[in-house]
């Protein structure tokens, strides 16, 4: 099988990579680098070779923007006339920073929504109509304290919301021009965080986090003063939101789940919840994290963020059923391996 990973390089993208060797794919895999690093792969090909130096990995990387058709194009003729065709696309590739997408949303619908129409574009014409589509808890939009259901109304609030709901709708469209063909997974992340187990890759974000995981290894490491923890006046039971956060490795294995899923069924189009079921407040993340460590995370409180809500956890049982999957690893993990990767890169892959 042969698989190519677009945005491989990423942070979800990394991990998929890995499960993906390690499960005996063939890999190509295309990256900009605009928010990823080409060490994440090397470090990839370590962890693999220390498992065991005999093995042989099938990976191909190249700098390649999914914007760009033309280059696109000759990678899928490239495959194509050598009789090595893709069986299957990941797509990753996409930016994923809420506040730069309300500032610049036309750099966001170009690059999540032109790169997508430019992806399928060539997978349709070279035949290739299997996809799992990365995708976001942020699409729905209502939150109502309730897991949510796949079934929740589309209805997201800010651009980069608006962008992956743009392209679920796209890939629905695709998959009614032509079901007898294509095979179409969403997967709906909610709160992905922690590490390999190894510390070998992890998270790096450019410039000052967005979200609370990195942040909160960014003060344990020394980089930041303190964590500012947005309201705690919410209607929970410490009043502090409700996340559901998911750990890094059980997400890269959903993804494998899902293209499984996708070679051995029937083709049909399918959104899943990717999320433990479980919630977790602020203040229980940051005393996990601090307990399973050992180390002090000054806190401070602020006002609420503009576009948060109280609770956003999933109902993953449409997964858990389709899927042979299930999250295994708790919070507990994800606070050990995020900061057994941020403790020994203090500067992520810099
Ligand atoms: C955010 C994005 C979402 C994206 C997800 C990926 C928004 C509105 N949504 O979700 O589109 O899919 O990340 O993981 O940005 N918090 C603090 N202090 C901080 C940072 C965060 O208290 O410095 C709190 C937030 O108020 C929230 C929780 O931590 O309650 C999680 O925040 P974050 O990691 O940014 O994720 P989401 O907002 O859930």
């Amino acid at each position: 099988m042969r698989i190519l990973v677009t945005g491989g390089a990423g942070f979800i993208g990394s991990h998929t990579c890995l499960v993906l060797l390690e499960k005996g794919y063939e890999i190509v895999v295309i990256d900009s680098y605009v928010n990823s690093n080409n060490k994440s792969l090397e470090r990839v090909i370590d962890i693999l070779k220390s498992a065991d130096q005999t093995v042989k990995f099938n990976i191909k990387v190249i700098n390649l923007d999914i914007r760009d058709q033309k280059k696109l194009d000759q990678l899928f003729c490239d495959s194509h006339n050598l009789r090595t065709p893709f069986n299957a696309v990941i797509h990753f590739a996409g930016l994923k920073s809420v506040k730069d997408s309300l500032i610049d949303p036309l750099l966001y619908w170009d690059v999540n929504v032109n790169g997508s129409i430019n992806l399928l574009r060539v997978m349709n014409k070279y035949n290739c109509r299997t996809i799992v589509f990365s995708s976001s808890a942020t699409v729905y939009g209502i939150f109502n304290n309730e897991p949510l259901k796949e079934n929740t109304s589309i209805n997201p609030i800010n651009t980069y919301g608006q962008t992956k709901a743009a392209v679920e709708q796209f890939l629905t469209d695709i998959y009614s021009s032509n079901p007898e063909e294509w095979k179409i997974v969403n997967l709906r992340y909610f709160n992905p965080i922690g590490a390999h187990e190894s510390g070998m890759i992890g998270e790096s974000p450019l410039g000052i986090p967005n979200n609370i995981f990195p942040f909160i290894t960014q003060v344990a490491v020394g980089k930041r003063d303190k964590l500012t923890i947005f309201g705690d006046n919410w209607p929970t039971l410490d009043g502090t939101c409700i996340r559901d956060y998911i750990h890094v490795m059980d997400l890269a294995e959903g993804h494998i789940s899902a293209l499984e899923f996708l070679l051995e069924n029937k083709n049909q189009i399918i959104n899943l919840n990717l999320g433990t079921g479980h919630g977790k407040s602020v203040l229980e993340l940051v005393k996990t994290f601090e307990q399973v460590n050992n180390i002090k995370i000054p806190i401070e409180f602020s006002g609420r963020r503009r576009g948060d809500y109280a609770s956003v956890v999933a109902d993953n049982s449409l997964a858990i059923s389709c899927l042979n999957w299930y999250p295994k690893r708790c919070l507990e993990d994800m606070c050990k391996d995020g900061w057994k990767w941020q403790s020994l890169n203090p500067q992520g892959y810099n």
